[in-house]
């Protein structure tokens, strides 16, 4: 049977030419740990590391790769920043479309004294920058916000915001889960950028990382303290950049996967892959909107989008569906709730949820077509 592969919001697949090879041979070949070891290798392996934050500080703009800070997850990247930010008493502003990565360390922190409010969105999933001013109190200390929703692709005014968030001296997060990869992103606008190396960047689990402005990581505690192979004489953790967030031996084979992703992106264009995704959406919302049973949910329009589309079929078992597209045409999608109760709280689509069809760089206008009549034949059974 035919496969076609359309969860690119939980992971990119198929990864970037050259991924896969990098990890083999860095594995085969080198293998050693960095900043640690006394010989050429080490040394080498070193600067390809070094490399790939140069490479990740000019895609996101950044004002050194010291300012790259690798982390195993995006999850991990949000919970170091939040947890090492905010403390008893503070208060923090989110919106109402964010993922479990976001709400459930807010939650932990309210715990612990720290306050949170939630900015509405709208049923479609977009936020009016200007109503997050009416939560903003002497308390609040920072912004956290998703740049698109991994549920309905719903793209955030991230600008608009960090310009309210710089007015108020407010510390803005901005969580690209989606977005690293297909949008243009300046992390100079905002205090923090996390990022994921495995959707968008397509590269392979286990990296992902944050882009933080100096003057701000002083003001952070790392989540976790340890060797990092600078300062070994002294008990305090490093205070410089990365060290002070990189504790451990890093994810050495998914860095250097990640740098073959990264390279394979700036010889495609950012822009080129995002006017793909661009029409692939377009293709698959206009196919889908003439379906009798299935509601689009979220925008119609493929302006301030990317390229996730969620779908609930009325009078129908969302989980059937998928289970259908999976079992009878070899599709692959995410159905439920997707880590994001809230936004599908937002969106009208809790408790049940939807089924989600997201697609990347390497779908084509072919395979719309084919889950498009997939999904005709379907409802008609
Ligand atoms: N957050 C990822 C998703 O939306 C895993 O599927």
């Amino acid at each position: 049977m035919r496969k076609v592969y359309a969860d690119n919001s939980a992971t990119s697949y198929p990864k970037a030419p050259g991924v896969s090879d990098a990890i083999k041979d860095f594995l085969d070949n080198t293998g050693c740990n960095v900043n640690r070891g006394g010989y050429a290798d080490s040394y080498n392996i070193a600067m390809e590391i070094l490399d790939t934050r140069q490479m990740l500080a000019d895609m996101f703009c950044a004002r050194s790769p010291q300012e790259v800070i690798f982390t195993p997850s995006i999850t991990y990247s949000l919970n170091t920043l939040l947890l090492g930010f905010l403390k008893r008493g503070d208060h923090v502003i989110t919106t109402s479309m964010e993922h479990n990565a976001v709400m459930r360390p807010l939650h932990a922190l309210s715990k612990m004294g720290v306050a949170y409010d939630i900015v509405p969105c709208d049923e479609k999933g977009i936020l009016n920058a200007v109503d997050i001013i009416p939560y903003i109190k002497k308390e609040t200390k920072a912004v956290v916000m998703l740049h698109a929703s991994n549920v309905c692709g719903t793209v955030t005014p991230i600008d608009a915001a960090s310009e309210i968030c710089k007015r108020n001296n407010l510390r803005f997060f901005v969580d690209a889960a989606q977005t690293a990869g297909v949008l243009d992103i300046d992390a100079r606008k905002m205090d923090a950028l996390a990022f994921t190396g495995h959707k968008g960047l397509l590269g392979p689990q286990g990296i992902g990382g944050f882009i933080i402005k100096k003057e701000f990581a002083d003001e952070i505690e790392p989540l976790i303290t340890g060797g990092t192979g600078s300062r070994s004489h002294e008990i305090e953790q490093p205070d410089f950049l990365p060290d002070k967030f990189e504790s451990g031996t890093m994810n050495i084979p998914a860095i250097l996967g990640l740098k073959a992703a990264l390279e394979y992106i700036n010889s495609t264009g950012i822009k080129s892959i995002c006017e793909h995704e661009t029409l692939l959406t377009s293709e698959f919302i206009s196919k889908v909107c003439g379906i009798e049973g299935a509601r689009l949910i979220g925008k119609e329009d493929v302006a301030d989008r990317t390229a996730v589309v969620s779908i609930d079929f009325e009078g129908n078992d969302n989980a059937a569906i998928a289970a259908a597209l999976d079992s009878d045409y070899g599709i692959m999608t995410r159905c439920g709730l997707h880590c994001a109760p809230l936004a599908h709280k937002t969106l009208n689509t809790y408790p049940h949820g939807t089924v989600r069809f997201s697609f990347g760089h390497f779908n084509t206008l072919d395979e719309i077509e084919y889950i498009a009549q997939a999904l005709k034949e379907i409802l008609r059974k």
